[in-house]
């Protein structure tokens, strides 16, 4: 499908996407987090506004300036990203689900910043809402798409979070591969949707890939 086609094809839908890293504070000064950039899902947003969506960005603490005309929610924790989206899902026709949201918060938060003391440091975390299983249970005819960054065991993770979490189509992402993954602007993935059918990508980049991702949910959504 050219490029022309797509400039408009959004028109009339409204996109919510996730994007970045999530940050879980230990204590006033420090926190848990990952590699994540925010490339891949502030191109999605980039990508969803130039064919005509209503956007809103729901992200994580990065280092790049939100796509114009985005309605965009700064946020820091999972918590905080989970409120967000399950406040305002509803009114939403595509739900894209690139963040890379912490699975474990603290238990307790120290008020102050912990001294350094022993020889060793344990800390207590405990499980975050998973945002794209709980939106998979209430979704209704919305599509959701999420994403499986995965050092091993490609295809079989990807498909598992697709079935678990009720996903449309997952995005499988090998961030080991050259050119994919944490930092780069390029990327390998592959997608599968839930009728098995799959399509490997070439390296891309993550504009082009955000672009072929949108382009397969407008076929999800005209059958
Ligand atoms: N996700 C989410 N909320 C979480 C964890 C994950 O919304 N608390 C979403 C991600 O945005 C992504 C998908 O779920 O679209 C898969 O994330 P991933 O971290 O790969 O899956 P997990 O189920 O957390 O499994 P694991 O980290 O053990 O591989
Ligand atoms: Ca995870």
């Amino acid at each position: 499908k050219g490029i022309l086609k797509r400039s408009s094809d959004y028109e009339g839908l409204k996109i919510l996407v996730t994007a970045g890293p999530t940050r879980e504070p230990i204590d006033p000064v420090r926190y848990i987090s990952n590699h994540s950039s925010g490339k891949m899902g502030y191109a999605v947003a980039k990508a969803a506004l130039d064919r005509g969506a209503a956007v809103k960005l729901v992200t994580g603490p990065v280092n790049i300036t939100p796509p114009t005309g985005a309605e965009t929610i700064c946020v820091t924790s999972a918590v905080d990203m989970y409120n967000e989206v399950m406040k305002s899902y509803e009114s939403f026709d595509i739900l894209v689900m690139v963040a890379a949201v912490a699975d474990y918060r603290c238990v307790t938060v120290s008020e102050k910043k912990i001294k350094k003391s022993g020889e060793n440091l344990t800390l207590e975390l405990v499980k975050n809402p998973d945002i794209a299983a709980e939106l998979g249970k209430v979704k209704g005819h919305r599509i959701m798409i999420g994403f499986s960054a995965e050092t091993d065991n490609l295809l079989d993770n990807a498909a598992s979070k697709l079935a678990s979490k009720n996903m449309d189509m997952v995005v499988a992402n090998d961030v080991t591969l050259e050119g994919a993954g944490f930092g780069v602007d390029t990327n390998i993935v592959k997608l599968i949707k839930r009728d098995g059918s799959r399509i490997d990508l070439p390296v891309m980049s993550k504009e082009d890939v955000a672009h072929r991702i949108l382009d397969e949910v407008l076929s999800i959504r005209n059958g």
